[in-house]
């Protein structure tokens, strides 16, 4: 039997995961003799040892389809729910890949799941991984495949809700997905006109967003588009989420840790209905009908773009040579129009935030865009 390597998707799917499956299983195939098989359901298929081979017609007719013919999951592999219980199995994995003598496993995932996978590689297993999510927040990577198929989603969808926000005279706030960065939100803001964009980067003050309301009222446009990332947080709300985040990092004893989780649960249930709440004020203080529209799964859906396709295959094809050089513990990361190879210890830990000197903020702000802080 040849070499074999194994494929994982995990964390939230992303249009364009199937197009770098088929990238790996025909590369692997065509250029280096390599087998190769998936494990399902992400890091949860591994350690139940649920596979399937990656070969002939499964590998057929992928480009186009959404989702991930592999499944996925966010369990992780050193807390994995197991009956009643979260229990650490990664020994349990390490004997999966064993099993299948596999030269590699190529794990396709988000921030999570690079953190996940340098976990296995510092386990012994070789690990090379791929960067996706609509979010576009992996760190040391340019982009991240299936973004640009979320924001041509979510810039359709902001372009349609313009009509309907103009024959009403009607304020129409648009969630975007983003819980902690603001590129898809900035991006689909720019790219459909929104009148305001609100991202977690820029925390907001929502009366300085009712006043940019009005004043476009005064010149005669009587709607206006706020598109808001789900993380987006007023300025008070921030404070208090930075207080918590502080005092989880200088918490020192168990009880304390505990105490402080709990508080931040808390915080995200009571934000979760953020955009409904900043519809009814932006009603209240301009006196201007208000409607919701949040996006939601739908920008995780459906055929990706050709951007993606694109980029999937390329990282794709790339994961594979990163295999025959034996370059483990690896992420397969854009620069320009190349790939490169970025150590997982460089990954980790990190997210990629919207620059406040990001020229998307400059030209925002520029084309008279609210961003809900003068201050930016
Ligand atoms: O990480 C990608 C993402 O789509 C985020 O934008 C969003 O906040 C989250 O996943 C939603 O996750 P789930 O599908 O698990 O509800």
């Amino acid at each position: 039997m040849g070499k074999c390597i194994g494929i994982l998707t995990a964390g939230g799917d992303s249009p364009g995961l199937n197009a770098a499956i088929r990238a790996i299983g025909k590369s692997a195939r065509t250029a280096f003799d390599l087998q190769v098989i998936g494990f399902r359901d992400g890091f949860r298929g591994l350690m139940e040892n649920r596979t399937v081979h990656l070969e002939g017609e499964i590998l057929s007719g992928l480009l186009t389809l959404g989702g991930t013919i592999l499944g996925t999951s966010r369990d992780k592999p050193h807390k994995m729910p197991v009956g009643s219980k979260v229990q650490d199995m990664t020994e349990v994995m390490i004997d999966n890949y064993h099993r299948h003598n596999l030269e590699a496993l190529v794990c396709i995932g988000g921030g999570g799941t690079q953190k996940n996978a340098h976990r296995l590689a510092l386990a012994g297993m070789n690990v090379v991984t791929l960067p996706k999510t609509i979010d576009n927040d992996v760190a040391m990577t340019d982009i991240t495949f299936g973004f640009d198929t979320a924001l041509s989603i979510a810039t359709d969808a902001i372009d349609r809700l313009h009509s309907t926000a103009h024959s009403h005279h009607r304020i129409i706030v648009v969630e975007i997905m983003g819980h902690n960065t603001g590129w898809l939100g900035l991006g689909a803001g720019l790219a459909g006109g929104a009148d305001v964009i609100l991202i977690p980067e820029i925390s907001y003050d929502v009366h300085q967003v009712a006043d940019a309301i009005r004043r476009r009222r005064h010149r005669g446009k009587s709607f206006s588009i706020v598109a808001v990332s789900e993380g987006a947080l007023a300025q008070e709300d921030a404070k208090e989420l930075a207080e918590l985040k502080e005092k989880k990092q200088t918490a020192k004893d168990e009880k304390k840790q505990k105490k402080i989780a709990a508080a931040l649960e808390a915080f995200q249930v009571k934000h979760t209905g953020n955009t409904l709440r900043l519809s009814a004020q932006l009603e209240q203080l301009t006196g201007l009908e208000s409607r919701v529209t949040i996006l939601g799964h739908l920008q995780r859906g459906g055929t990706p773009t050709a951007a993606d396709r694109i980029l999937a295959t390329r990282l794709g094809s790339a994961c594979v040579s990163a295999i025959d050089a034996r370059e483990y513990g690896r992420m397969v990361a854009v620069k320009g129009e190349s790939t490169a190879l970025v150590d997982l210890a460089e990954v980790v830990g990190k997210r990629k935030m919207v620059p406040l000197n990001h020229p998307w903020i400059k030209a925002a702000l520029e084309t008279d865009i609210c961003l809900g802080n003068h201050a930016g």
